[in-house]
């Protein structure tokens, strides 16, 4: 996923043509804009009218500006390293990684301590995690939102866009690359943020589940469904989650532990031969990483639960208390503090216009408020010890144009939601935070028939299209959900 933002992003970046780049010696143009889709050694490419072009001047190190040919700009002060790796220091200014310049070396290498905070003493989460902290923003996200803007001529589109990078989001672990770059990056940089009582509180996504999105095809991820992946998952991954966790031990940090899969336990097993053959391994993990992650006290995790749609009806919520409360049981002795609802879907919070009905197909909870109202006490009841929940509030602030509410990919009509907040419902004090797990504007999943994850939901009708793989960049999709929003931005 989040290598490259979108390709189709071409048309109206502010027209200037670059002197020189480094890629006219390399046989390509220079780009006329600035929208970075892919970098390499070379450095920063762009596409523009279907051809590769280059952005910016000579990627080369001794032009001091190392972190440019990764796509990300040098910082403009000497700032105080918050992380380094292989790459050279790195910084963080306005929201965005920056590369720091080494004086007068030409070597963008890691010569430094590994910047200078080092975790303090453990900390222990009591209560609420998201209550009484401070949001750690993705500097990822706030570049990916960058590149939107730089995509956009209309003002008041900008402006909402810059709002964005005000909110924080869940930073997805989805391959194990993937977690190996980020995941440090991000608790390091938490970390240099925190300042006297202050905490940082960084949400993290775990999604690499060998037979990842049993049901679907989006989403499937690296690891099949198979022995050695499965052992691949505990030695690559969660092991190496653990010990990062371990090392930053003074922070607080929340897990939204694998979307999806719990879900498809309770209802597609006998469906959907793909789940069938997952079981397994979905039920070993969890209690593999239950095991290893929730004994950490300053880690919180919550399982995912689907949405209203999905796990609301009786029947499903019933059978739903019974695998989620032995899934939590086989990781003991570590902790689960609760449940991720809605997560990348699109269910409004409260929509008063439906009642359990012919039209919510005898859905008695047709809307995320009364699901999670409904889990509360069902969970409760099947002795879950630990009920607490967040809601995914990403997307869900305007109807979608969908007319099922089982479609779920790149719905046309999208609008983000309620923003990031710890406590937002008096009344409900099992619900600990509304929050952005999915981050708006990255795609669901491809809509090109002949890719490997195409999935017919992403054709269908209110399925907006071309859509790029899942969770690379989908302006279309940014665009709307910002003119959408409610509250509005
Ligand atoms: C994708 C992931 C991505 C996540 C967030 C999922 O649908 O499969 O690769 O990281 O969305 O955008």
């Amino acid at each position: 996923m989040k290598a490259s933002f979108a390709l189709t992003a071409i048309a109206a970046l502010a027209a200037k043509a670059s002197a020189s780049c480094f890629s006219e010696r390399l046989g390509y143009p220079c780009c006329s804009g600035n929208n970075v889709v892919y970098t390499d050694s070379d450095g920063q490419w762009g596409v523009e009218n279907g051809n590769w072009c280059g952005i910016g001047g000579s990627t080369s190190q001794s032009a001091g500006c190392w972190s440019q040919a990764l796509g990300y700009p040098c910082c403009t002060s000497t700032s105080i390293p918050v992380y380094t790796d292989g790459d050279g220091d790195w910084g963080v200014e306005n929201g965005n990684w920056c590369g720091i310049q080494k004086g007068g070396s030409s070597s963008g290498g890691s010569s430094s301590s590994g910047g200078n905070v080092t975790p303090g003493e453990q900390y222990t989460i009591t209560g609420n995690p998201f209550s009484g902290v401070k949001f750690f923003i993705n500097p990822y996200y706030t570049a990916e939102v960058d590149g939107a803007i730089a995509q956009m001529s209309d003002s008041s589109l900008i402006a909402k866009a810059k709002k964005m990078k005000e909110y924080s989001n869940a930073i997805w672990l989805d391959t194990i690359k993937n977690m190996n770059e980020w995941l440090e990056k991000n608790l390091k940089t938490a970390l240099a943020e925190q300042s006297g009582s202050t905490k940082v509180l960084t949400v993290f996504v775990v999604y690499d589940l060998p037979g990842r999105d049993c049901h679907a095809l989006a989403s499937n991820g690296e690891l099949l469904a198979n022995d050695s992946d499965a052992a691949r998952y505990k030695s690559e991954y969660i092991d190496v989650i653990e010990e990062k966790l371990k090392t930053y031990k003074s922070q607080p940090v929340v897990l939204i532990v694998e979307p999806d899969s719990l879900a498809n336990m309770v209802t597609n097993i006998e469906s959907t031969p793909a789940c069938a053959a997952s079981e397994k391994y979905y039920l070993d993990a969890h209690a593999y990483l239950i095991k290893k992650l929730g004994v950490l006290p300053h880690v919180a995790m919550y399982l995912d639960i689907g949405h209203a749609f999905w796990l609301g009806w009786d029947d499903n919520r019933e059978k739903a208390g019974k695998v989620y409360s032995k899934a939590i049981a086989s990781g003991s002795p570590g902790k689960v503090r609760g449940f991720a609802s809605n997560v990348s879907n699109y269910t409004p919070w409260e929509d008063p216009t439906l009642s359990r009905g012919p039209d919510t197909e005898w859905n008695s909870c047709p809307d995320e408020k009364r699901y999670i109202q409904a889990m509360y006490k069902d969970f409760t009841s099947a002795g879950i010890k630990s009920v607490y929940f967040i809601e995914d509030t990403s997307r869900n602030g305007h109807k979608t144009d969908r007319t099922h509410p089982g479609e779920w990919c790149n719905q046309t009509g999208v609008g983000i939601g309620a923003r990031p907040q710890a406590n937002p419902v008096s009344g409900m004090d099992y619900l600990d935070a509304f929050y952005w797990v999915k981050p708006l504007g990255e795609s669901d999943g491809t809509s090109d028939e002949s890719a490997k994850r195409f999935d017919g939901y992403c054709g269908h009708a209110t399925a907006m299209k071309p859509a790029p793989e899942a969770g690379q960049w989908f302006q279309k999709h940014f665009e709307q959900g910002l003119e959408n929003a409610n509250p509005p931005l």
